[in-house]
């Protein structure tokens, strides 16, 4: 069995090293200033963030307080304590105020958390620009947030209802999705609909012109009631219940959902029998017509690699109006199972029992490239957020941003059905993993929770490819654009080349006059850099060095008509010479192309010292450098060696 399982494990490593090509992020960067961070006075276990629209602040929730933000400058506005009651009963349990839920419900924040593991919720008042947060005692926690914060649960607040998957043990056990608290009745699920779950997420599709038939989607993982050898140990699942059910009637299936429904959650290569199965994370880029909602979906793989999975909401939705029900032979009921009625109290008992012993659908819920993830890879990816902007050519553009294991944040243009990587961005010195990750699409700023600190990307740095209207373009960045004021966020009418990152386009603006034209050429050519003298006696080792600014493009060095390529490290493009003869001075260029942009990044000019004056003086400051760059060029390469 073992045997089986490990074969077909090196067989998806294998397929994966071909499919995987080298998608590396073109530019590394680095966000430096503090005000794009506020650090915690300690590290947290765990942390939630909520984006209150209204008072424009972001709720950070962690360790025994929870911290309002002001959205413009992260500065703490509030900072409310939460201490955990003592527990009598249990002397060895944390007594943590661990904050695991935040959501806006019923005119108030609702706050729950661990307390010491008897969950606890907390009513808030919002701070406003008069008054101060009020914080209130509000109910019990169980069910809501689970009792410590390494265990698994989902919040969901839809219309004052509060829906939410948390263990009612303090072990764990009996973790499942209900309507918890609000207007309507409490609702839970049947115990054997799922096994072992992992909840992800919960999310609501308006129907604004049809109310009744709103749906709640819940993704979760589960143990595969499949054991044999070559199946993965768990499956992604999406389950759909109506916001309209109110469970069965007194003598059947009394305050159980009447409309669950689930189906497996697709990604992966069908062709290869390779699936990407368990899910990561999910995030919802809702539309105002719920039918062109997408659900992009992370997954990871037993063999170490991550997908992402996108879904049309339309054809997932389908599949449960269309499917046939798993191991069901019969004719199908009226109402058929899962339609939304609007008292669920009346349905008729051979339409709850199709739900009740077969919730599960025939058909899979595969992604819109039917065939392949819209993007796979080799970093460990473990959060997912999607913006969608429009860009210089008033088309729209979709962009992932997805955070490592190590805690990088990788800025993904969504470039049809392929992936191109616009940059990677370390926002915190440390390599801890990122807990959580809010998106601020209107002030273009993503929030990211670390165990340490609270750390703002702005999505719209476009200094980053300032240097040239070629750098701004080859960028492929749709926030950004070239104009007459550099590369900058304010995209309209602005220079642009989202679909090739082709960079004639610089040229090509012609003004409404010649003067004009020659003018912009001049302005968005790139600048020439420098030329760096370098004197340097025969017989001794030498080298020159490039940076390298672009992960995608190719560094070379000419001199005179001769190139050669890079000795290539991180990065830099070094240029090595054993022992400097007469053929070695002269100038060298290190240029870099990339698409259709050459570009000129160094000039040096390497001069034999006893070409030069014989004047003493400058003789010592010679010998004195070639020490210097022997012991340089020994150093680096005893680094290479090792
Ligand atoms: C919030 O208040 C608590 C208790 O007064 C304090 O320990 C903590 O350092 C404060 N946190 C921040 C980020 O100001
Ligand atoms: C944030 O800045 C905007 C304008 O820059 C301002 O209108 C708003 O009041 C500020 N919000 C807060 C919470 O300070
Ligand atoms: C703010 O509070 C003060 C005193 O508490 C009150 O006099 C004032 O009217 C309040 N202002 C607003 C805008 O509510
Ligand atoms: C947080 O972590 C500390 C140790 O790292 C642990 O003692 C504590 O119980 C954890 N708190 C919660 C609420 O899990
Ligand atoms: C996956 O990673 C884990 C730990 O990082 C390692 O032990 C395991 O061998 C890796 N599996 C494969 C198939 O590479
Ligand atoms: C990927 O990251 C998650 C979260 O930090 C971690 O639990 C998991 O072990 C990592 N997987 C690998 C293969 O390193
Ligand atoms: C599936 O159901 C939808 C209604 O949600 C319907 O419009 C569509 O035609 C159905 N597709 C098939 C193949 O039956
Ligand atoms: C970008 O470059 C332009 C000139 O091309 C300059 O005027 C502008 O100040 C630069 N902006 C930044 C943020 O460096």
């Amino acid at each position: 069995m073992r045997l089986i399982w490990q074969y077909f494990l090196l067989l998806s490593a294998f397929l994966l090293s071909v499919l995987c090509s080298r998608e590396v992020p073109r530019l590394t960067l680095r966000q430096g200033t503090s005000d794009h961070r506020l650090p915690y006075q300690r590290n947290f276990n765990h942390s939630v963030f909520f984006l209150h629209e209204e008072t424009q602040t972001l709720f950070i929730g962690g360790l025994n307080c929870v911290l309002q933000v002001n959205l413009n400058d992260s500065h703490v506005l509030e900072n409310i304590t939460l201490i955990a009651d003592r527990d009598q009963s249990c002397d060895k349990c944390s007594c943590e105020y661990a904050v695991t839920v935040i959501e806006e419900f019923q005119d108030s924040i609702l706050v729950c958390g661990t307390n010491g593991e008897h969950p606890k919720c907390w009513k808030l008042h919002p701070r406003d620009s008069n008054h101060s947060s009020e914080i209130e005692e509000y109910m019990d926690g169980t069910g809501i947030s689970p009792h410590t914060s390494s265990q698994n649960s989902v919040s969901l607040a839809v219309d004052g209802d509060l829906y939410a998957a948390a263990p009612l043990y303090r072990e764990g056990t009996s973790l499942q999705f209900r309507r918890k608290v609000g207007s309507q009745t409490s609702v839970w699920m049947y115990d054997s609909w799922i096994m072992e779950p992992t909840f992800i997420s919960a999310f609501l599709a308006r129907r604004p012109e049809d109310p009744m038939h709103e749906k709640i989607y819940v993704l979760f993982r589960e143990k595969n009631s499949d054991s044999s050898p070559e199946a993965d140990p768990w499956i992604s699942r999406v389950a759909r219940v109506c916001k309209v059910d109110k469970g069965g009637s007194k003598s059947f299936f009394q305050n159980i959902w009447t409309s669950f429904l689930k189906a497996r959650l697709v990604c992966g290569i069908p062709g290869e029998s390779l699936y990407f199965n368990r899910l990561q994370d999910v995030f919802v880029l809702h539309s105002k017509d719920w039918r062109d909602s997408q659900v992009y979906a992370l997954f990871s793989s037993s063999w170490n690699s991550t997908a992402v999975c996108k879904y049309s909401l339309f054809e997932l939705d389908a599949i449960f109006e269309n499917s046939t029900f798993k191991d069901y032979e019969e004719e199908i009921p009226s109402p058929r199972p899962g339609t939304c009625v609007k008292d669920s109290r009346s349905l008729p008992t051979a339409t709850i029992n199709v739900i009740k012993n077969h919730p599960e659908m025939t058909d899979w819920v595969r992604p819109i490239q039917k065939d392949s993830p819209f993007y796979i890879s080799n970093n460990n990816y473990t959060r997912i957020v999607v913006d969608r902007v429009q860009a210089a050519d008033e088309k729209m553009y979709n962009v992932l941003l997805l955070a490592t294991d190590s805690g990088m944040i990788h800025k993904i243009l969504e470039d049809g059905s392929k992936a191109f990587i616009i940059s990677e961005t370390r926002l915190c010195s440390s390599s801890a993993s990122v807990q959580t990750m809010k998106l601020n699409s209107e002030k273009r700023k993503l929030f990211v929770g670390y165990p340490g600190q609270m750390s703002v990307l702005d999505l719209q740095k476009c200094q980053d490819y300032n240097a040239s209207c070629q750098d701004c373009v080859l960028a492929r960045d749709p926030y950004c654009a070239w104009t007459e004021n550099g590369c900058t966020s304010q995209t309209k009418g602005g220079t642009q080349n989202i679909a090739t990152g082709e960079t004639h386009i610089c040229h090509n603006n012609a003004g409404p006059n010649k003067v004009m034209r020659i003018k912009r050429d001049v302005s968005s050519s790139s600048p020439v850099p420098l030329k760096i003298e370098h004197t340097v006696p025969m017989g001794f080792p030498y080298y020159l060095s490039c940076p390298i600014e672009s992960h995608h493009a190719t560094y070379y060095w000419m001199h005179g008509n001769h190139y050669s390529p890079c000795q290539q490290t991180l990065s830099d493009c070094l240029y090595l010479i054993p022992a400097v003869s007469e053929a070695d001075y002269g100038e060298y260029t290190c240029e870099s192309r990339e698409r259709d942009y050459t570009k000129k990044v160094k000039k040096y000019n390497l001069r034999d010292p006893e070409l030069h004056t014989r004047s003493s003086a400058l003789k010592i400051t010679a010998q004195k450098e070639s020490v210097l760059t022997v012991s340089s060029a020994v150093l680096f390469i005893v680094h290479n060696l090792i």
